[in-house]
């Protein structure tokens, strides 16, 4: 039997992970194959070190693919914010059949129209999103397949990537043995499983708090509007509490993960932990209350530096849908709260709802398949033995910049 099968390939700085989706008739997504591997290759988001990150996305594919239980030849990527640009443009056509009904391929036309604009030789495109189409002058339309017009029009948001970072992603990736489909915007794969509709009408900030990045995307009108990263996360507080407490970096990350809590009151006031022995020291306790003030302090600078970035965005007062918190970082018992006080405002931890990763680490990778599957990244197709590159978007987009270089 013939399986849609879909990858999503999440290369951050703390892990890389590989899922797989397997698309049902009725449109539905299961999560089929899920991959995880430790990731030593990047800094903040970016990679530094190429053999290392081809052996994590090497590691975490395997492991996917002995779940699913055949290969998986390509992948979809998720590309941190930090290097990304936002534009926005518009595309203009003519409506080319002779009935002038708007057709897919009058549409595909019309992004690449909007497409067309001068880039520093830096740069270059990862993505166009249309926010809405223009049919002889009625706007909002969201899609214009199959209407009567003469004048296409099309309000489109352009992402561009840093050149050099993203050839240093698709080497390591092509190197694993894998085939890029195509490239999504965390911030956007996010909020595919983090965010409702709801929340991205009314407007919302979304805070996806990794291993060394954090990453700020804010939606309005259901459209995201805003993305900015900062180069601190969860690895922080593990330095901070092999430094406070006087242990390794292994222990530290341990016992925050057993232990840690971003307020007293989400842990027993009596309590203590229980450090191991390390080179020439005892093995000894220390109270709980310690661990909490150390990860409390860090937190709350990490927040805070978040919401100051909003405010310098220019969104002085909370946004109606408040704060929604992904990343490993929001399995941090009580950090909706202190989110809350910092924001002012409601916060909460998003989660995907599939049964096998439903927690926030998983949403980068289960979100690239979703926004590959609901938009116009995917389209059916069998796959192909490995190393066999499948022209998907990747090559598409590819083409398109070089023919604006071209002509
Ligand atoms: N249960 C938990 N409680 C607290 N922190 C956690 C928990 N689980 C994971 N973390 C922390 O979350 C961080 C990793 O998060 P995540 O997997 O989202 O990062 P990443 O995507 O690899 O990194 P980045 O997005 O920054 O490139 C680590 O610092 C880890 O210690
Ligand atoms: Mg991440």
């Amino acid at each position: 039997m013939k399986r849609d099968l879909i990858c999503g390939l999440d290369i951050g700085t703390s892990h890389v992970r590989a899922i797989v989706g397997e698309v049902n008739i009725d449109n539905s997504l299961s999560i089929i194959g899920v991959g995880t591997s430790p990731s030593e290759g990047l800094k903040k988001g970016v990679i530094v070190d190429l053999d290392k990150t081809v052996e994590a996305i090497t590691h975490a594919m395997d492991e996917a693919e002995r779940m699913v239980g055949t290969a998986i030849p390509s992948a979809f990527l998720g590309i941190v914010g930090s290097q990304v640009g936002l534009i926005n443009n518009r595309g203009v056509v003519a409506v080319a059949g002779a009935d002038k009904e708007i057709t897919e391929e009058d549409v595909e036309r019309v992004l690449q129209a909007a497409k067309v604009i001068a880039l520093p030789p830096d740069r270059e495109i990862i993505d166009v999103i249309p926010r809405e189409f223009i049919v002889d002058g009625y706007d909002g339309i969201r899609d214009p397949v199959g209407m009567v017009g003469v004048r296409l029009e099309v309000d489109a948001m352009i992402i561009t990537g840093m050149i050099t970072s993203l050839r240093n992603l698709y080497r390591c990736v092509e190197r694993a043995g894998i085939a890029i489909e195509g490239t999504v915007l965390n911030s956007l794969a996010n909020a595919e499983v983090a965010l409702t509709r709801d929340e991205k009408e009314l407007g919302v900030v979304m805070l996806d708090i990794g291993g060394g990045t954090t990453e700020i995307a804010v939606f309005q009108q259901g459209h995201l509007k805003n993305i900015a990263v900062l180069p601190v996360g969860g690895d922080h507080i593990t330095n901070d509490i092999a430094v406070g407490l006087r242990t390794t970096l292994v222990t530290a990350e341990k016992i925050k993960l057993e232990h840690g809590a971003a307020s007293i009151k989400a842990i027993g006031e009596q309590a203590t932990i229980e450090l191991p022995q390390i080179s020439g020291k005892e093995a000894r306790k220390v109270p709980a209350q310690d661990l909490v003030l150390i990860i409390e302090a860090r937190l709350a600078e990490i927040l805070h530096m978040a919401h100051e970035e909003l405010l310098h965005l220019g969104y002085q007062e909370p946004l109606p849908a408040g704060v929604v918190l992904t990343g490993g970082v929001s399995l941090m018992p009580g950090i909706a709260e202190l989110a809350e006080q910092i924001f002012q405002t409601t916060a909460r931890v998003a989660q995907p709802g599939y049964v096998g990763v439903k927690s926030p680490i998983y949403s980068t990778a289960v979100g690239i398949i979703h926004y590959a599957q609901h938009t116009h990244l995917y389209e059916a197709k069998e796959y192909r033995g490995r190393r066999n590159a499948i022209p998907g978007f990747f090559n598409k987009v590819k083409s398109w910049f070089m023919d604006m270089f071209e002509s």
